[in-house]
């Protein structure tokens, strides 16, 4: 059994891109999968307490609306588990400043900042305890988190080294590039949360009525046919893509279905297959929405799952470390 564990924090809605992009894939993958909504990471950077507890509470409640099954892989919230913050602090006694210093994301989200919380610096070494307290094999990630899986790789070889065999040491896997979701207000840009754009963003929950106006309103070109070419039509080869995603049919097949139909006739076509891709996941995210019980009902067991594997690789590191035992 290979063993899976991602992480994904609690901030800023859902879009289509996340969803299409990363989130269908850990669906198709979650057996043998722990998933996590890392609300101990989304403090390392201001933050407003009640703003939290409701993405954290919302986010998890997208993951179970989009296919994850509680039965199948474990979800849960990390801060339900709190021996990671145990393994975090044995493990911040082996990572360096140094390296924890050298960290892309940390010069990043630190420059030109007055000052930065301790937990910015350290935020890897969280995520090598989340890594790490799961005897993780797998470590599904994006590219621009694959340089902290290689320092939680280091601190794990490190300790191995110190304290003997322990730990289990990860590796990093890059899913393939699959659809690059493009804005449709700006089709060579991604679809991203971090830009503001509103009407070139779809996000997972927007109501039918809602998707198909940013559709219709999305830019294209002042031809008239319905061709893939990127680099002379990046709108229309964006809105062909996201069909193709929609309706798992290929791209070649739909310029032959729509290649001179027009764009208003293909774009009312793109309208209606997102909405019944996103559908399913709108209609139990308002489900679960109205069981609030359910949702605590399946943290708790994810939460329950996680603790019985954490605490054994807990009392592996507390005796090889030389903690005392309590009895
Ligand atoms: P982010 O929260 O922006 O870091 O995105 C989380 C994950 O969603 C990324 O690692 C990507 O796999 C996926 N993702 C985000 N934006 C897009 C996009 N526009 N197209 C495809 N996948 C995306
Ligand atoms: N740092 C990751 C991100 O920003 C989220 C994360 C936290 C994570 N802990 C993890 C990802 C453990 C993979 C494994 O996307």
């Amino acid at each position: 059994m290979t063993r899976r564990f991602s992480g994904i924090k609690p901030s800023g809605e859902m879009h289509l891109g996340n969803y299409a992009g990363a989130v269908r894939r850990w669906v198709d993958l979650q057996d043998d999968s722990i998933y996590c909504v890392v609300d101990l990471h989304a403090m390392t950077v201001p933050y407003e307490p009640a703003e939290l507890t409701a993405e954290t509470r919302r986010l998890a409640m997208l993951l179970l609306a989009s296919g994850l099954d509680p039965e199948r892989c474990i979800l849960f919230v990390q801060s339900h588990v709190p021996l990671v913050a145990e393994l975090t602090w044995v493990l911040n006694c082996i990572a360096t400043v140094g390296e924890l210093r050298r960290m892309t994301q940390f010069k990043e989200k630190g420059r030109g900042q007055e000052s930065v919380s301790a937990g910015l610096l350290d935020y890897p070494v969280l995520m090598a305890a989340d890594i790490l307290l799961y005897d993780t094999d797998e470590v599904p990630v994006g590219e621009d988190q694959i340089q902290h899986v290689e320092l939680t790789r280091d601190v794990a070889t490190r300790f191995n080294h110190r304290f003997g065999d322990t730990l289990v040491v990860p590796k990093a896997t890059v899913p393939p590039v699959g659809a690059r979701v493009k804005d449709l207000q700006d089709p060579t840009a991604k679809m991203s949360k971090s830009v503001d754009s509103p009407q070139g963003t779809i996000l997972v929950l927007d109501e039918p009525a809602r998707i198909t106006k940013k559709v219709k309103s999305a830019v294209t070109d002042s031809e008239t046919e319905v061709r893939f070419d990127v680099g002379a039509k990046p709108g229309i080869s964006n809105l062909l893509s996201l069909l193709s995603v929609a309706t798992a049919r290929p791209v070649p097949e739909l310029e032959a279905e729509y290649g001179t139909g027009g764009y208003g006739t293909f774009k009312g076509a793109v309208a209606e297959a997102l909405v019944e891709y996103l559908r399913p996941v709108r209609e139990r995210y308002h489900e679960l929405a109205a069981d609030p019980g359910e949702v605590t009902r399946c943290l708790a067991l994810g939460a329950e799952k996680a603790e019985a594997i954490a605490s054994a690789t807990m009392d592996r590191v507390r005796a090889a470390t030389g903690l005392l035992p309590l009895r």
